[in-house]
């Protein structure tokens, strides 16, 4: 085996340092970049193959050009959607601030679909409303299905123009944390091998969910949240794990997203009995209540034997009447996804869909400014020097336990740009960088030392495939505490059964017998923090729904969960409060009622 000492470290000196290419991470470098901060962005993929570009229906602003609209509906419609577990600081800042922010991105060049008269076209979309629930808003910004395609392009065109420096195909492996303050992040070029040391004076992760702990998602292969496992690893916690999102319209037996933008546009749901049945679930919003509220629904139909298909397992979703005009203008993604992977023609066929695992609503804690917090004594604010967080590994938290379709695209937008505004703000350009300690890299390299080694029996896609298929059985749609209970075991084994990993490439050039090993091991600690954390919250609130403790409990579970998760694999649990206060006077906090769509 190699010494850690053996390894030759290529050292860089930056401003900030941003770990990740979707779209939260290149608003940051764009806008850092712009700010005269030296700027470096890692990401492990191409930045235009991020898994922002998947992104369909849109992003949510209230511009009106559709209808009339308000920033506070849109609030309202956040609160109401996380279930009242969302901050309603962090969520007035976003709802508001998605106006300029959306604007901001049209004149950077993204080519949004247009309406008659010019202006950006705008879907309705589940959950949001007009006048505090009363009518339907169309407040979705769409570039047809191809929304985040748009965006990311655009996006990494723009920080190119800005100076900002692209480390593409690295993979970043470790904070640099001394005595609780991020000083940078370590990474391995995949293509020549080396190991980079980064410093920053901001180190920020932009690095995605973690869809792929479950068997089913649609989230790509990469997104194995590399950088919530890093904040894991510094022994810091990450936040309301339990709540994941299953997408209503996952294409059945492929996982891939059918946007729901396709309901947006009036297609509709339908049992073996050809029955529209979200008339009976939600009879004022129906197909497009929110999403936990229609994948529970479609989940109990499949229960109830009203599934279709030979083993009456999935629901279609129609879309024949809309027309080859509409289909071919605003949703040819999802006809030709529809085509590839269900072997259908949306003009003639329904297609054949299941919830499939969308989104982490939880994540790296922060505040709105996308500093990392964390709990210190009876602060629960305090604030981890050097170390931000935005997009889909942040909790910041403005999705709570349920998040709205086309409020993600939105998060990733205005965080993004709200760490840039805050870097700016704390960030000396040009300032030294002070010594670090040895011990500080010792530990992360004997880590990444100990697993490229790794002589165990056991492959890696094994590991992998039993916490995919542990995950998927017992932390599904409903969940109860006695299956959870075996969940947690039998996830247990599976995360013990690490130590007796084995990889067969020693190589460090495009390696990806290692690179799979090192995001396993990711992977495996948030499955710990997820399950465990379902187990542990006894209510039924958004994405999380146990059948045993069937109601929302505010009296005892409106707060926040903050997960550690040891090498062992062991979980602790402590709390933060939600913040049911406003950032300004210009609005009034939402106070907590029972939802109803
Ligand atoms: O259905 C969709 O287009 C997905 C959007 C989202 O998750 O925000």
């Amino acid at each position: 085996m190699t010494k850690s000492g053996d390894y030759k470290i290529i050292q860089h000196s930056y401003d900030v340092v941003i770990v990740g290419a979707g779209g939260a991470g290149l608003r940051a470098t764009l806008g850092m970049a712009a700010a005269g901060l030296s700027t470096a962005c890692i990401s492990k993929v191409f930045p235009t193959r991020s898994h922002t570009v998947a992104a369909q229906g849109g992003m949510s602003a209230a511009l009106a050009n559709m209808g009339e609209d308000h920033w506070k509906w849109h609030m309202y419609d956040t609160v109401k959607g996380s279930d009242w577990l969302g901050d309603q600081d962090a969520i007035e800042y976003m709802c508001r601030e998605a106006v300029p922010a959306v604007i901001e991105l049209e004149h950077y060049g993204v080519p949004f679909s247009r309406t008659d008269d010019g202006k950006i076209y705008q879907r309705p979309f589940g959950g949001m409303t007009t006048h505090y629930g009363e009518g339907v808003a169309q407040r979705t910004c769409a570039a047809a299905d191809r929304t985040g395609h748009a965006i990311l392009h655009t996006l990494y065109q723009q920080s190119l123009k800005q100076g900002a420096e692209f480390f593409i195909e690295y993979f970043a492996t470790d904070l640099l944390m001394d005595e609780g303050v991020c000083r940078g992040v370590m990474a391995w070029d995949l293509t020549r091998g080396e190991l980079h040391c980064f410093r920053g004076h901001q180190v920020i992760l932009a690095t995605g969910g973690s869809g792929r702990v479950f068997f089913s998602a649609t989230s790509a292969h990469t997104c194995t949240g590399d950088g919530s496992a890093m904040v894991l690893r510094a022994g810091l916690p990450l936040q309301d794990m339990e709540f994941v999102q299953f997408h209503p319209t996952g294409v059945y037996g492929a996982g891939v997203l059918i946007t729901e933008g396709v309901r947006g546009e009036g297609g509709y749901l339908t049992n073996a009995d050809g029955e529209r049945f979200m008339e009976r679930y939600a009879p004022n919003a129906k197909d497009l209540a929110s999403r936990d509220v229609v994948s529970r629904a479609m989940t109990m139909e499949i229960n109830a034997g009203r599934g279709v298909g030979s083993e009456k397992d999935h629901i279609y979703l129609n879309l024949m009447h809309l027309g080859q005009e509409v289909i071919h203008e605003r949703l040819p993604g999802i006809a030709e996804s529809a085509r590839i992977f269900a072997g259908v023609d949306v003009t003639r066929e329904p297609i054949p869909v299941l919830p499939t695992v969308h989104y982490n609503m939880g994540g790296i804690p922060t505040n709105h400014n996308g500093e990392v917090v964390t709990l210190q004594g009876d602060d629960p604010d305090t604030v981890v020097p050097g170390l931000m967080a935005i997009g889909e590994c942040a909790c910041v938290s403005v999705h709570g336990a349920n998040r709205l379709g086309s409020n993600s695209l939105l998060d990733i937008i205005v965080f993004g740009r709200a760490a840039a505004l805050r870097a700016a703000q704390i960030v000396t350009p040009g300032a030294p960088h002070p010594d670090l300690p040895e011990a500080v890299f010792e530990n992360v390299l004997q880590r990444f030392d100990r697993t490229r080694h790794a002589s165990g029996s056991v492959p890696t896609a094994q590991i992998r495939e039993a916490m995919q298929r542990t995950m998927q059985r017992y932390a599904a749609v409903f969940r109860t505490g006695a299956s959870l209970q075996t969940g947690v075991e039998t996830m247990q084994q599976v995360f013990d059964s690490f130590a007796e990993v084995g990889i067969t490439d020693r190589g460090l050039q495009w390696n990806t017998d290692l690179l799979e090993t090192l995001e396993l091991e990711n992977l495996l600690a948030q499955a710990q923090s997820i399950i465990a954390g379902a187990l542990n919250r006894e209510e039924t609130r958004g994405g999380h729904a146990r059948e045993d403790f069937p109601e929302r409990d505010d009296a005892h579970w409106m707060k926040h969960t903050l997960a550690w998760v040891d090498v062992q694999g062991k979980v602790r649990f402590d709390y933060r409060p939600v913040h049911l206060y406003t950032l300004t006077d210009d609005c009034e906090v939402i106070p907590p009622k029972k939802r109803v769509y």
